[in-house]
């Protein structure tokens, strides 16, 4: 990969249109750069701050010409990027971020392979692509575990946790027909995440490791610092610095990662982009994720990553978009993020409330005066 600098006033193009890629835009103009976005959707969240907008499947080998031409680099902002695009913009235009990461991260047994060759503790787990497979697998790792599809899932979709014999029948009928991992579970204490940068030119940054709580399967907040011992938090952020060399990864890496009932702090999976449970950093670091990803892709030199101020970063999903436009002119203590999405479906992400405090305690309870979450309930995967 031959390693250059762009300079604000070249473009960006982004694959992908969500609301991460508005959100990389949003960084990127601030430095002066021009944004280029493809995506199948015309009026998607990153459109309405692009320069320019390619309305076209991802696999659409004219709109990857036409990425190539507008684009001085080309970055993405989710892991299934169709592979020919992906090889036609390593050779037509300046992918700096490669094709071989998106390969590792985008199937988890390539995943959890590529941790563990990087030193770093998984979850046990196996392959399940056919039913013998299955029933080895359950005799191995046996109960309770989650049998999860390798590829293409998010917020829990594709996975069946199992607690005993009788939760296969659901799954059963795809066995053979999807390839599948069998993972023991984890009994967690916490849920935790770091993102890490790392640039063309090998430097690297990592934010403050982020407590995550998932409802529903859904990241439903995130806190910052994350409550846990300094030896964890240590811990944590030299596993995502071991996997950010071991990948060789150029621009971001969420790291998402269990605290085990065990003491030990386990990988569960990695995405190579910003990610929900970095959100925070936009108000509450001195760099945003975004703007280090933009950094790092350009060749620039990455910013402090510094927290300046505990933070609690709640997900807006669908059935909260009406409540929080009611409550508005409450909000004075919370910076509101949306991301420009009509359709307001229950579970969809439709933007993200910061809020900052001295401690995370008075970000919480700043939050839950909003009267819309309860922050501080019980946790589990299907709260
Ligand atoms: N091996 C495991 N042990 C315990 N909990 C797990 C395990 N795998 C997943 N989970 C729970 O399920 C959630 C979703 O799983 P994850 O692998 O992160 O998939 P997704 O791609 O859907 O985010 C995790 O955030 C965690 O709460
Ligand atoms: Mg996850």
């Amino acid at each position: 990969m031959n390693q250059k600098t762009i300079l604000p006033g070249q473009t960006i193009g982004i694959l992908g249109g969500g609301q991460l890629g508005r959100m990389m835009a949003i960084s990127a103009k601030q430095m002066g750069y021009r944004i280029a976005v493809l995506d199948p959707v015309e009026d998607c969240p990153c459109a309405q701050v692009a320069g320019s907008v390619i309305t076209a499947d991802y696999d659409d080998p004219d709109a990857a010409k036409k990425m190539a031409d507008v684009a001085d680099v080309v970055t993405y902002e989710f892991e299934n990027v169709d592979v020919k695009t992906v090889d036609y913009l390593q050779e037509n235009s300046y992918l700096p971020q490669g094709g071989h990461l998106l390969e590792i991260t985008k199937d988890r047994l390539n995943e959890k392979a590529a941790i563990q060759s990087a030193g770093l503790p998984v979850a046990p787990y196996m392959p399940v692509r056919n039913t013998k497979e299955l029933e080895e697998a359950i005799d191995t790792i046996g109960f309770p575990s989650v049998l999860k599809t390798t590829q293409g899932g998010y917020d829990g979709k594709g996975q069946y946790v199992l607690k005993s014999k009788a939760d296969l029948e659901e799954a059963l009928p795809y066995i053979g027909k999807t390839p599948f991992e069998l993972e023991k579970w984890l009994p967690f204490e916490k849920e935790i995440s770091v993102i890490v940068a790392r640039s063309t030119t090998g430097e690297t940054s990592v934010f403050p490791v982020a407590e995550n709580i998932h409802r529903h399967n859904i990241l439903h907040h995130t806190l910052v610092p994350a409550r846990i011992s300094d030896n964890l938090r240590e811990e944590a952020t030299q596993h995502a610095l071991r996997l950010a060399e071991a990948l060789h990864l150029v621009g971001t890496l969420a790291v998402e990662m269990f605290v085990g009932t065990d003491g030990r702090v386990y990988v569960n999976e990695t995405a190579p982009r910003p990610h929900n449970s970095g959100h925070f950093s936009i108000n509450a670091c001195e760099t945003s994720q975004f703007e280090q990803h933009i950094r790092a892709i350009c060749g620039l030199p990455l910013a402090s990553a510094q927290l300046l101020k505990p933070v609690i970063m709640v997900n807006i999903l669908g059935q909260h978009v009406q409540p929080v436009l009611d409550k508005i002119s409450e909000l004075s203590s919370a910076h509101l993020h949306l991301y420009g999405k009509d359709a307001a479906k229950t579970g969809r992400k439709m933007g993200h409330l910061t809020i900052l405090g001295d401690t995370v305690d008075e970000a919480i309870e700043k939050a839950e005066q909003i009267g819309i979450w309860k922050i501080e309930q019980e946790v589990g995967r299907h709260s």
